[in-house]
C-alpha cells in the first residue's frame, strides 16, 4: 500500500463536476480578476468564520503581510510570535521591516504560551501574532487579556485553522485581524494559491483593500487621508486626487485571489463541515487505536473543536518511526523540522539552540500522519496497525 500524507486529488475527484463547472463558468465569463465570484466568496467566507469583512488576496503569506501593514507595523517594531510554525508566519513580519520576537509554545497545545508572550513585551512591541497550529486553537482569551493590558493588536495566523472553533464558535479563534491560506492541502484548499484577511474593523478592511491593489483608487485615498489624520497633518493639496485605479496613494502590492479559485472555493465552502468532520473522525480513530501505546496523541481541550489540518504524534524515537513508516509506504513528515528561530534566514536575530526548548523538542519528536478527509478506512487501519507494529519492534 502507498498512502500520501496529503492527497488533494481525491478531494477534487469527489466533487469534480461541481468544481469544474464553477471554473468553466468563470473561464466563459471573461471576469478573471475580481468580479462576482470573488465578492461572493469574500462575503460567504467571512460569514462562515464569523467576521464582518473578508478581503481576499493572493495567498496566506500576503494575508499576514497586508494585515501587518494595515496595522501600521513596520521598521523598528517588534511582533511577538512563535517559532513552531511555518516559515511564512515570521517571514511576513520581517518582510514589512519589523522584527519577529520568538517565544516558546505550550507543550500540550503546541500554540503560543501566553505567559511567555507577556514576558517578551517591550516598548517596541506592536502586536502579538499567535498561530492556531495544526488546526488547534491558541489560547486567544488569555492572549486578548494581555493585548488589552499593553494596548497591542492581535494578528491571528489561521492558515491551518479554517473551521476550528473555540467554545463552540469559529469567531472565537480570530484576532483583531486574521489571516487564512487556501493552499491546496489546507482545510479549505483552492486548486492553486489563495488567501484571505478577516476583520471586524472597517478601517483595517479598507486599508487592506487598498494595499492589495497597488494602494490605488478610493480605498487608497481613504487610507492615505486616514494616515494624515492620525499624524495630525494636513492632507497635501498638491497631489493628484481621483478614485480610479491609476491614482496610487500607498506603496502596496499586487495580491489578488483569482476568480477561478474563488468560484471553486465557494463550492468547497459548502462541503467544509463534511471535510472537517471526516478529519475529526480520522483523528478519533487514531486516538482510540493508539491509546494504549507510547505515542502521544494530539490534545484537544474541552473548549476546542480542533479541525485537524495536521495530526501529529509525539514519540522520542520519531526519526526511526518515520523511516519505518515511509518504508511501509506511508508518507509522514515533521511539521516543521527546523524551528524558525534556528533558520538561516533569521540568523541575524541571534537565537541559538536551547532558547526555545519546547519548540526544539517538538521538532525532534513529532511527526504527522495522513489525516486528509478522503483517507479510506482500510488505509487508516493499515497506518495504525503499522504504527503499533513499529512500536513493538523499537
Ligand atoms: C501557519 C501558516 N502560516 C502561513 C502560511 C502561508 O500560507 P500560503 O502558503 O498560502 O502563503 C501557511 C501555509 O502555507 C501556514 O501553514
Amino acid at each position: 500500500m502507498k498512502i500520501q500524507l496529503m492527497n488533494v486529488q481525491r478531494q477534487h475527484e469527489e466533487y469534480a463536476k461541481e468544481y469544474e463547472e464553477a471554473a468553466l463558468s468563470v473561464l466563459r465569463s471573461g471576469r478573471y480578476i475580481g468580479g462576482p465570484e470573488v465578492d461572493a466568496f469574500e462575503k460567504e467566507f467571512a460569514e462562515y468564520q464569523g467576521a464582518k469583512y473578508g478581503i481576499s488576496c493572493g495567498n496566506g503569506t500576503d494575508a499576514i503581510i497586508l494585515a501587518l501593514r494595515a496595522l501600521g507595523i513596520g521598521k523598528g517594531d517588534e511582533v511577538i510570535t512563535v517559532a513552531w510554525t511555518f516559515f511564512a508566519t515570521a517571514e511576513s513580519i520581517a518582510a514589512v521591516g519589523a522584527v519577529p520576537v520568538f517565544v516558546d509554545v505550550d507543550p500540550v497545545t503546541y500554540c503560543m504560551d501566553p505567559k511567555l508572550a507577556e514576558a517578551a513585551i517591550t516598548r517596541k512591541t506592536k502586536a502579538l501574532l499567535p498561530v492556531n497550529f495544526y488546526g488547534n486553537c491558541a489560547d486567544l482569551e488569555k492572549i486578548q487579556v494581555i493585548a488589552q493590558k499593553y494596548n497591542l493588536k492581535i494578528i491571528a495566523d489561521c492558515a491551518q485553522s479554517t473551521g476550528s472553533r473555540y467554545k463552540g464558535e469559529r469567531k472565537k479563534t480570530l484576532g483583531d485581524v486574521s489571516c487564512f491560506s487556501f493552499f491546496p492541502t489546507k482545510n479549505l484548499g483552492a486548486s492553486g494559491d489563495g488567501g484571505m484577511i478577516l476583520t471586524d474593523d472597517e478601517h483595517i478592511a479598507q486599508v487592506c483593500k487598498a494595499l492589495k491593489i497597488h494602494g490605488a483608487g478610493k480605498n487608497g485615498l481613504y487610507s492615505l487621508k486616514y494616515q494624515y489624520e492620525l499624524e495630525k497633518k494636513n492632507f497635501p493639496s498638491n497631489i493628484p486626487v481621483g478614485e480610479t485605479k491609476y491614482y496610487n496613494y500607498l506603496i502596496g502590492y499586487n495580491s489578488r485571489l483569482d476568480a477561478i479559485q474563488a468560484a471553486i472555493l465557494r463550492k468547497k465552502l459548502r462541503h467544509i463541515e463534511t471535510f472537517i468532520n471526516r478529519r475529526r473522525d480520522n483523528a478519533q480513530f487514531y486516538n482510540e487505536a493508539l491509546k494504549n501505546t507510547t505515542y502521544i496523541t494530539p490534545m484537544e481541550d474541552k473548549d476546542t473543536y480542533h479541525s485537524y489540518y495536521i495530526y501529529a504524534l509525539k514519540h522520542p524515537k520519531a526519526n526511526i518511526i518515520k523511516e519505518r513508516l515511509n518504508h511501509a509506504g506511508i508518507d509522514c513528515g515533521t511539521y516543521y523540522p527546523i524551528p524558525l528561530h534556528l533558520q538561516g534566514a533569521f540568523k541575524e536575530l541571534g537565537y541559538k539552540e536551547g532558547d526555545l526548548p519546547v519548540t526544539e523538542e517538538l521538532a525532534k519528536t513529532t511527526f504527522a500522519i495522513p489525516i486528509f478527509p478522503e483517507l479510506e478506512t482500510e488505509e487508516r487501519e493499515y497506518i495504525s496497525n503499522m504504527l503499533m507494529s513499529i512500536e513493538r519492534n523499537l
